[in-house]
């Protein structure tokens, strides 16, 4: 066990459970995430996907557990200061090596690699993929014979697919779930939804590889957010949106 590895899952009843930093949302899932599950954050831009982030890997340092936070945004100093305005402060988290950003290069053909490595060797307990959504647009290299269509390190350039191209993302999306799956952690991927578009992410794949799904939503026009639990393995939820808000402190139930 090491330092940070003490009292990693809440556990109700006879499922382990990893409380997602809300206690409303807790209540709402018998407890909190299923342990080991990957969980998907979906919602139109500005609807609190990372706010809710936050809040998760906030719960997790409480707890004395590792935590790490993948991003294809470098600004990892911008995403720390924007936490520190909700009040989480991440930088000693961070000092102590309990919480690990890592940035996601995706131009590089390494980067699903460089992830698999980092989440295998660090003995996270949590992680978070803010956001999923670039590195599913990712190009793919083919390698020269064409039978390989994953961005390996030293295959031969040839050939790419068109940016968006379905064959392109669900290589992506399947490499990282399965990244993800592989290990003891417990992990939220958050994906982007375009303003107007009723699908659960706009990959449209990975939906149908996680273990949940919660959907984060704005209504403009009432000037109203919500947030529901659409599916959650193992767990008796409604499936009725909730009203929450963002304050300064960060996600609130209403
Ligand atoms: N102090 C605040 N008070 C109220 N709302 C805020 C505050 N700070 C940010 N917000 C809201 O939160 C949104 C950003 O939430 P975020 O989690 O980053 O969204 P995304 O779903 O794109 O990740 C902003 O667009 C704004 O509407
Ligand atoms: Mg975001």
């Amino acid at each position: 066990m090491d330092a940070f590895g003490s009292e990693q899952h809440v556990v109700r009843g006879k499922k382990e459970r990893v409380g997602t930093g809300l206690d409303r949302l807790d209540m709402l899932l018998e407890g909190g995430f299923p342990s080991n599950s990957v969980t998907l954050v979906s919602g139109t831009p500005g609807s609190g996907k990372t706010i809710l982030c936050y809040h998760y890997i906030k719960a997790g340092l409480d707890n004395g557990e590792k935590c790490l936070y993948l991003t294809s945004d470098e600004r990892i100093e911008n995403i720390m200061h924007e936490a520190n305005l909700f009040g989480f402060d991440f930088y000693s988290a961070v000092e102590s090596g309990q919480l690990k950003f890592k940035y996601l290069d995706l131009d590089r053909s390494s980067f699903h690699r460089e992830m698999d490595e980092e989440v295998k060797s660090g003995r996270y307990s949590r992680v978070v993929l803010d956001s999923l959504t670039p590195v599913a647009e990712a190009p793919v290299w083919v390698t020269s014979g064409g039978h390989e269509i994953i961005p390996a390190e030293n295959a031969t350039i040839s050939t790419t697919y068109p940016i968006g191209s379905v064959p392109a993302t669900r290589v992506h999306v399947r490499r990282i779930m399965s990244i993800l799956n592989n290990e003891n952690c417990t992990t939220l991927v958050t994906s982007e939804i375009p303003e107007g578009e009723r699908c659960l992410s706009r990959d449209s794949i990975s939906e149908f590889l996680v273990d949940g799904i919660i959907l984060m939503d704005v209504d403009p026009t009432m000037d109203r957010r919500k947030l529901s639990v659409r599916k959650m393995r193992g767990t008796k939820h409604t499936l009725k949106p909730q009203n929450i808000e963002i304050n300064e402190t960060g996600i609130k139930f209403a």
